[in-house]
């Protein structure tokens, strides 16, 4: 296993490119399963997240090229369902399950199970196949979906934490190719639903209202192959922009996109951390001392919870109390007792972490629990005096491109080593 070993300290400067978003592309690399014609994606980030679903694609019989951020995946004969082994490595395989479900009328899928941020049920998804007219069996740990033929229908696709982002994205491709019209109420309004829609516009489908809590989609009877360009990671964007503020640096963000990021961007304005836009890029500095304030992760076009964890790292340096509330996972806290070894003082208070800022954090060697945890030691490590061994960053791997070389590129001094 392998590590990132920091010294802390330095302030980041300089440019760093933006790369693809992992949640955009993943929907739509799983949304070309429903045409047998070529789909060319672009802008695709190299993760290892992106290729278990390379392989997913090929292991349902798609054939798949993916070199320098452009995939081209061809889904001329496929099967209905995935092997276990690579489905339960990562839980946004889930969204294969719609396009099967469009295109053969049957998918079979291992049912994803919890993970270390929270249960995460899929009780949404398969309430919005039903509602298409669907089947569903649970048996065995797998979910099986059948149906004779897809119906348009309205359906309320809101849970107890809100919309669901996959699950909008699951019961939107399953409805593109079912008959008639089908309403999303309550549907996800992320700037990676949005995506979606696009490229299954260009592929032929009839989608409107994507980004709002109303989608209507209208069916169509076949899916022709199609080009797009997958968006900027918004929760990179934010990463590097607190990495910045938690380091006292300046940096540019090329090819981020302000208005994805409203939320974060309006919080670091408000402890003390200046991002401008410019053109099509981002510039971000600290303007003097950081300073509390209170966070309550939401829906789109709320505060996300991808960017909590190393919200959390940056308020350790912000002298004074900062409230940190999560609604949307239920455990995803396992950053703070990480930062405290560095030697950070947060509480946990319900679904709040309490932060006291403003001691001075010191190295130390901490353990990453989940992708973005990761981010918040990497962003509390290059605050912190003296060296920091992040282990287990298979976890960063997941969702970030090349962080170690990118932070290097902005000055850090940081190596990927063999774990001891
Ligand atoms: N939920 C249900 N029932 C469902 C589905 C979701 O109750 O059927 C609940 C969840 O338990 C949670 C809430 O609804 O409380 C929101 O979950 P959502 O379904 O929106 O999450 P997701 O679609 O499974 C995606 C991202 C996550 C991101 C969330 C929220 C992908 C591959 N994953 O997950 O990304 O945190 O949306 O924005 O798109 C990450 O990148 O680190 C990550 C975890």
């Amino acid at each position: 296993m392998e590590s990132f070993l920091i010294k802390g300290g330095v302030p980041l400067h300089g440019e760093v490119e933006n790369s693809g978003s992992k949640n955009a592309a993943l929907p739509i690399m799983a949304a070309a399963l429903l045409t047998n014609e070529p789909c060319v994606i672009r802008r695709v980030p190299d993760l290892s997240d992106t290729r278990f679903m390379v392989q997913i694609l090929e292991s349902l019989g798609a054939t798949a090229h993916f070199e320098g951020g452009t995939l081209t995946v061809r889904a001329k004969k496929i099967r209905g369902y995935a092997d276990y082994e690579l489905v339960r490595k990562m839980r946004g395989s889930i969204c294969i399950a719609g396009p099967l479900l469009a295109r053969l009328h049957k998918a079979r899928i291992s049912l994803p199970g919890g993970c270390i941020i929270g249960a995460r049920p899929i009780n949404l998804h398969l309430k919005g196949f039903e509602s298409l007219g669907a089947q569903i069996k649970i048996k065995g740990g797998y979910v099986d979906a059948t149906a004779k033929k897809l119906s348009g229908a309205t359906m309320f696709l809101g849970g107890r934490a809100g919309s669901t982002v996959l699950g909008t994205a699951n019961v939107m491709m399953a409805a593109v190719l079912a008959d008639g019209v089908t309403v999303i109420e309550s549907a996800a309004c992320e700037p990676e639903v949005v995506d979606l829609a696009d490229f299954l516009c260009a592929m032929g489908a009839k989608i409107s209202g994507a980004g709002s809590p109303t989608i209507t989609i209208t069916g169509v009877d076949k899916l022709h192959g199609a080009e797009h360009e997958v968006i900027p990671d918004r929760i990179e964007a934010a990463t590097f922009a607190i990495a910045a503020a938690a380091t006292d640096g300046e940096i540019t963000i090329r090819g981020a996109r302000a208005d994805h990021l409203r939320a974060v961007i309006d919080k670091l304005n408000e402890a003390g951390v200046s991002v401008e836009k410019r053109g099509a890029n981002l510039m971000v500095r600290r303007k003097g001392k950081l300073k509390p304030s209170d966070v309550t992760t939401l829906p789109y076009s709320g505060f996300p919870t991808d960017v909590q964890a190393q919200m959390t790292a940056l308020f350790t340096l912000a002298p004074g109390i900062s409230i940190i509330t999560e609604r949307i996972f239920e455990s995803r806290f396992m950053h703070v007792s990480e930062l405290a070894r560095l030697g950070a003082d947060i509480e946990i208070e319900g679904p709040s972490a309490i932060v006291k800022g403003g001691r001075p954090l010191s190295g130390a060697p901490v353990m990453a629990s989940d992708l973005r945890a990761s981010a918040a030691l990497v962003i509390a490590g290059l605050a912190a005096k003296g060296a920091t061994q992040v282990n287990r960053i298979y976890h960063l791997d997941r969702g970030y491109e090349r962080m170690d070389a990118k932070l290097r590129k902005l000055g850090a001094r940081i190596q990927r080593v063999e774990e001891k």
